[in-house]
């Protein structure tokens, strides 16, 4: 059993292109959306809406469409979009669940850490109830939990305090640029996950969870720590 440090105790994780690749599901719909409209949505464009609400994500579009709607026509598009978007994870089962995630997650629990999922999806609890994951977390924030959008980091604060633990005890693991930033304001520590120049802010970087280790990942980012102070 791996010893958990005395530093590194809380585990924070954001859901979509993490644990899970629906991120590929919200571009499809968004993606229906913004054809539908006639606004250019190419995928590298996608990058801006990863940690955003549904309602930010949706006046994003309309501003590269240069189009205007009424809250009323907003709030129609919105639940437009997301129906598609449940109907594409309708289906969705626990082989969904990214490469290595789940040892990763019982490796952290029986070594004594405390996990959370902080996500902006109001889909949250949906996905991981059809992947079955529900089970390894001791706290679920979903996309009604803040207030404040990233990269503000009241979604990772809560997650902190839910586990009664403060940021710098705890990993954040975020793949979008807004996720890593609001983790480096809020003082925690940061684990990207995808590529080491899309995400020069975190600490370490790693591609996903299936060759790691938790021991890997608390060398790597106590001794980033012992040689930088972050905030
Ligand atoms: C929302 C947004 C989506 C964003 C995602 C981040 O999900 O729709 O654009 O990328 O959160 O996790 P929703 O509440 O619609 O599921």
């Amino acid at each position: 059993m791996t010893d958990l440090s005395e530093k590194m105790k809380g585990f924070v994780f954001n859901l979509d292109g993490v644990i899970v690749d629906t991120a590929k599901y919200h571009y499809r719909a968004w993606r229906r959306l913004a054809d539908e409209m006639g606004v250019d949505f190419p995928i590298e464009q996608h990058e801006q809406l990863r940690s955003l609400s549904r309602m930010e994500s949706l006046e994003k579009i309309l501003e590269w469409g240069g189009l205007y709607m009424t809250e009323a026509e907003k709030l129609h598009w919105a639940d437009v979009k997301n129906n598609w978007y449940q109907g594409l994870i309708a289906n969705m089962s626990p082989e969904e669940v990214l490469p290595g995630v789940l040892p990763f997650l019982m490796e952290v629990r029986r070594s004594g850490g405390r996990t959370a999922l902080s996500s902006a999806s109001r889909n949250a609890r949906a996905v991981l109830a059809s992947t079955q994951l529900e089970p390894y977390f001791d706290v679920i924030l979903d996309g009604s939990a803040a207030r404040k959008s990233k990269p503000h980091p009241e979604c990772f604060q809560l997650a902190a305090a839910a586990l009664d633990l403060p940021p710098a005890e705890c990993i954040v693991f975020d793949d979008a640029v807004l996720g890593v930033q609001a983790a480096r304001i809020g003082g925690f520590h940061i684990v990207g996950i995808g590529n080491p120049e899309d995400l020069p802010a975190a600490e370490l970087v790693i591609s996903g969870f299936e060759n790691y280790r938790l021991a890997d990942i608390l060398e790597a980012v106590e001794k980033l720590a012992s040689t930088e102070h972050i905030g």
